[in-house]
């Protein structure tokens, strides 16, 4: 992968973060448990990092962070209205869950093709963050599920 590759791809972290930290900002206003606000809140601050230290390496490598349109759709269209009820924040982790492991998967493959000590740690730090993310949203899921008596 030479420089130029290696910036495009990284625009899509950076995209894809940006959306992320917006999306979960968004949802710990629309969500009335004090519990899972502040955790959104939390998870929306990692995000930032994730922005911040994406962003670093690609003025490190001579390029300028951009927004790529085709991240911004998909995930924008998530947040409609208030969340409410165990249905209503199943849901909405459901789609936060699909987007941490669509997460997951290109961080995995892109840290296969780096050879760059820092950024091949970056990205294995990011990878993990949003692995985090995904086992407390995918318990919380079950925990709902569980309370309200539905099978997931
Ligand atoms: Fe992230
Ligand atoms: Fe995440």
């Amino acid at each position: 992968m030479n420089t130029q590759q290696l910036i495009k791809k990284l625009n899509w972290f950076y995209s894809l973060e940006l959306n992320q930290v917006e999306l979960y900002q968004t949802q710990s206003k629309t969500v009335n448990d004090i519990y899972l606000k502040n955790l959104l809140e939390r998870v929306s601050k990692i995000e930032q990092g994730h922005v911040d230290n994406i962003s670093d390496y690609i003025f490190k490598l001579g390029g300028k962070p951009t927004l790529l349109g085709e991240v911004a759709a998909p995930v924008t269209g998530v947040i409609a209205g208030r969340v409410s009820g165990w249905a209503g924040i199943i849901n909405m982790l459901k789609s936060d869950i699909i987007l941490e492991q669509k997460a997951i998967a290109d961080y995995q493959d892109l840290v296969l093709k780096v050879s760059d000590k820092d950024l091949f740690n970056l990205l294995w730090s990011n990878l993990i963050d949003e692995d985090l993310h995904t086992a407390w949203f995918a318990r919380k899921v079950e925990e709902l599920a569980a309370m309200a008596g539905v099978k997931q």
